[in-house]
């Protein structure tokens, strides 16, 4: 017995050493497979999660022209990939979701959450709905799906908070853009301004004229908002118009008192029936030649691609005066509350939402670039592709107006100061009440 368990075992050792000879590991015997080949593929059934199914609600605020499309374009890449999960689309029209948000906040009271929703990145997503601990962090979808590597830093960190992840983005939007009519321009004899001067110039011109220089649908006063972050930033520069939301510009200061007067001045120049337009209602008269421009997010250039029009051709688009090599970013995203009614269809959503096909098929169409670095240039136009390379070497400063730079309760108070100002135009009443509302965001001494 002795002698044979010892030629057995000389037989091993020759044959293990004439492997790692060959370069093939020297595996002790006992490792050899036992388990029949046809096995091997056949996970245990708790490892693979089952396909999702059933509906899933998505709740956003995208029903204008541009906006509606391109998000309907990200549901047919998700009906292509989840054939089984019916997607109610559940949308509350009003844009930068100053209406869809107070309903979404009364539902998430309720303990009513639909299974995803849109929220901006930033303050809008981590000061109301993370610190109040409605959502799940999504951190293992960056992991698992190795988004970590081909989302830019800067955005995975206005998503973050506590070390966790907690909304997937799928866009990048311009706040600071100035689009106007080409064939307003040209029979004017105009240069599109570059500066508030220019643009002062070339309004006056339009006036006499008989045009509308500058189109303003501000039925939300959040349009306000977004014309007068605009101004800030031509009036202060990024780093000042940075300093705004960390208490170290004086909301106090000569900058603010420019910016409300220059803001004062643009309201000359605006369509008299303003305050009953929507943003998109604004962009129609810039489409129609009633008026010359407009400033607004690069969600116009969904708007006026939805109506026909090219970029180039019918209209143009620059830096809004006075912030050339600034870029005033924001970010949609989705999230996952806490609770969702149908989770696993909701992940599926934000696979999708986080993917590059998806963001490829959504953001062209809505006039935002992708999130993700790896986007697929050639399906972007002209103007898209200029804001590609702007994000990439211009200063990137936040978005009051979209949720990016500030708390909601402080972006409200600076509403309810700009309700005040749009009818009465006192600059010294607005800019001390902006100022008070950054000393009660605790962010101004
Ligand atoms: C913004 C949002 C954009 C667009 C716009 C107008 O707040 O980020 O995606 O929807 O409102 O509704």
């Amino acid at each position: 017995m002795k002698r044979r368990y010892f030629t057995v075992l000389v037989a091993v050792l020759v044959v293990a050493s004439l492997l790692a000879a060959c370069g093939a590991p020297a595996a002790p015997p006992e490792e050899e497979p036992t388990t029949p080949p046809q096995e091997e593929p056949t996970a245990p059934p708790e490892e693979g999660p089952a396909a999702p199914s059933g509906s899933i609600e998505i709740f956003s605020w995208w029903t204008a022209g541009g906006e509606a499309e391109g998000l309907e374009a990200m549901y047919v890449v998700f009906a292509a990939e989840y054939p089984d999960v019916e997607i109610i689309n559940a949308t509350v029209a009003g844009g930068a979701g100053m209406e869809a948000k107070a309903v979404l906040a009364t539902r998430m009271q309720a303990g009513d959450a639909p299974d995803s929703f849109q929220v901006h990145a930033g303050h809008e997503l981590i000061d109301s709905w993370v610190v109040a601990g409605k959502m799940e962090p999504v951190t293992f979808l960056f992991e698992e799906n190795e988004w970590l590597d081909v989302y830019p830093p800067g955005v995975i960190e206005i998503l973050s908070s506590g070390g966790d992840i907690w909304s997937v983005p799928v866009n990048i939007h311009r706040s600071n853009v100035l689009w106007y009519n080409e064939q307003v321009f040209a029979d004017n004899g105009l240069t599109v301004p570059a500066s508030l001067d220019e643009f002062f110039d070339a309004a006056d011109t339009l006036m006499a004229a008989g045009v509308t220089p500058l189109a303003l649908g501000d039925s939300g006063v959040w349009v306000d908002l977004h014309l007068f972050e605009s101004i800030l930033l031509a009036e202060l520069g990024p780093d000042a118009y940075r300093g705004l939301w960390d208490g170290s510009t004086d909301w106090n200061g000569s900058g603010v008192t420019a910016a409300l007067e220059a803001f004062a001045g643009a309201m000359e120049y605006v369509n008299a029936d303003h305050s009953a337009l929507s943003w998109d209602q604004a962009a129609q008269l810039v489409v129609d030649g009633d008026a010359a421009m407009t400033i607004m997010g690069d969600w116009a250039e969904g708007y006026f691609k939805s109506v026909g029009l090219t970029p180039d051709v019918e209209f143009g688009y620059v830096p809004s005066p006075g912030t050339a090599g600034s870029f005033i970013m924001l970010s949609d995203s989705f999230g996952l509350p806490l609770g969702a009614p149908n989770r696993d269809g909701a992940i599926a959503w934000l696979t999708v939402c986080g993917s590059r096909e998806g963001q490829d098929a959504f953001n062209p169409i809505k006039g935002s670039i992708p999130a993700r670095t790896d986007g697929e240039r050639s399906l972007y136009d002209v103007y898209l592709q200029s804001a590609m390379d702007d994000f990439a070497s211009d200063e990137i400063v936040p978005s009051l107006a979209h949720g990016a730079a500030a708390s909601e309760g402080w972006v409200t108070a600076v509403g309810d100061a700009m309700t005040f100002f749009v009818a009465d135009l006192d600059v010294e009443a607005a800019q001390a009440a902006m100022a008070q509302a950054c000393v009660d965001a605790g962010m101004c001494e």
